[in-house]
């Protein structure tokens, strides 16, 4: 991540907390085998939720939601078996999700009895919506569901005797809940714990349905941060769904605002339009000059062992990780993409600067190769390209136009891509066998 430039932050006189760029990442919470798994088609089976698991550790995340155990007997058994097979490693923590209500809370405990680390992350629904149609409740009595919920935790925790749960909150549908309301329900809860500086709880707030521009979730994470009775009981956690598509710029926006943790999935698997994209803000990061602190250098790996457990594509433009990414297929851009290659390797510490790509594909153990592809919209420069970088074949300037010409030509008739092999025989046929 050193290779890349950190963009030059514009200058926000009036506000100078907080920082208006990321200068670190924040504390990661992959949700692929709770909010991911419960959007698939197919959920996941234990075996394949253990290769998920070892995947994400793998790449490093440190706080990982395992399941919703009391929903399930496949998520019940997936907890048991990480923790009796002692799969867990030391530096990680599992995270279970619950509804409050005792016999689930009850059932969650047995669920992650013996775990080292686990954080139990309690949910319910705050927003005027949920609360009328759903519920029926009114907002004393929303609050004290998560107070109940809350002390039971607290009550379990105290009795397991285990000082390595911690514990989460989520006002389920904070999108569309009051703000002075939330605050309220988060306050009970922080009271019921006995939050402090020793013992910080999660309050995550999610925008669980993307309901507008991600300024507006920002600024309401930045007025909570600036409200919440206790900055250092807590730490402040976001978690996106990208219903408007802006999941990523939301949880950017977010972490800019004050909060100190994101949970996402990879490739942005969720509920509806998917969970925020974990890679893409990620490699946004690295991408910055900040170290993520994430493993992405290996995403084909990644991305197969993604689609074997979960049985999902990932669009091939999908930012850092589709499949047609590190392409070219323009003339102009192939030979943009050719000189800066060719001014590559960096000096030691130089900047990565080749135009059109703005990560060095081998960061993310991407092939140089499959960069520059011909087709009726290849020019000159890429043509040559390919010819010196697969056979080591200098074709003179004066010759590039005119063989331009005689690859497009083909390249028009069949209306498909054109090997490297391909061209070489062309430019066999063209020029070789002729002399
Ligand atoms: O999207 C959401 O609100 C959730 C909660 C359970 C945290 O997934
Ligand atoms: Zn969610």
């Amino acid at each position: 991540y050193r290779k890349y430039a950190a963009y030059p932050s514009v200058a926000i006189t009036a506000r100078s907390w907080p920082d208006k760029s990321i200068t670190k990442a924040p504390i990661w919470c992959s949700v692929d085998l709770r909010d991911g798994n419960q959007a698939l088609p197919v959920p996941m089976s234990v075996e394949e939720k253990v290769t998920m698991f070892q995947l994400l550790v793998s790449i490093g995340f440190k706080e990982i939601e395992v399941g919703f155990p009391s929903a399930s007997a496949t998520e019940f058994a997936f907890a048991r078996r990480l923790i009796e097979e002692r799969l867990i490693p030391d530096d990680v923590t599992i995270q279970v999700l619950t509804q409050a209500r005792e016999h689930l809370i009850r059932k969650t405990f047995d669920a992650i009895s013996g775990a080292k680390h686990a954080i139990v992350h309690l949910y319910n629904s705050t927003s005027t919506l949920q609360r009328d149609v759903v519920f029926r409740k009114n907002r004393e009595e929303i609050k004290a569901i998560a107070v109940e919920g809350t002390a039971l935790v607290r009550r379990l925790k105290d009795e397991s005797g285990n000082a390595g749960i911690r514990f989460e909150y989520s006002p389920e549908s904070f999108t569309g809940t009051e703000l002075d309301y939330a605050l309220d329900v988060c306050h009970a809860v922080m009271d019921t714990w006995g939050a402090s500086a020793d013992e910080k709880i999660i309050l995550n707030l999610p925008s669980t349905v993307e309901m507008s521009q991600p300024n507006i979730y920002a600024d309401r994470i930045e007025w909570f941060c600036r409200n919440i009775k206790a900055r250092d009981a807590v730490l402040i956690s976001v978690h996106a769904h990208n219903d408007r598509g802006t999941a990523v710029a939301t949880a950017e926006l977010a972490v800019m605002a004050g909060a100190d943790r994101v949970e996402g999935a990879l490739f942005g698997n969720g509920e509806r339009c998917g969970n925020m994209d974990v890679v893409i803000m990620a490699l946004n990061l690295f991408s910055q000059g900040v170290d993520p602190e994430l493993d992405f250098s290996d995403l084909p790996r990644i991305r197969e062992v993604y689609r074997r457990c979960t049985r999902m594509d990932i669009h091939p433009r999908n930012p850092y990780s589709g499949e047609l990414v590190y392409t070219a297929f323009s003339g102009s851009h192939q030979d943009a993409i050719s000189k800066g290659m060719k001014a590559q390797p960096l000096s030691p510490g130089g900047l990565w600067a080749v135009p059109y790509l703005p990560i060095d594909p081998q960061d993310v153990g991407c092939n140089y190769e499959a960069i520059v592809r011909i087709n009726s919209q290849s020019g000159k420069g890429g043509v040559a390209y390919v010819l010196e970088k697969e056979y080591g074949i200098q074709i003179p300037k004066w010759m590039q136009p005119d063989f331009a010409e005689v690859v497009q030509a083909v390249a028009d008739t069949t209306g498909v891509e054109l090997s490297v092999e391909q061209i070489h025989d062309l430019f066999h046929a063209e020029y070789v066998k002729l002399r």
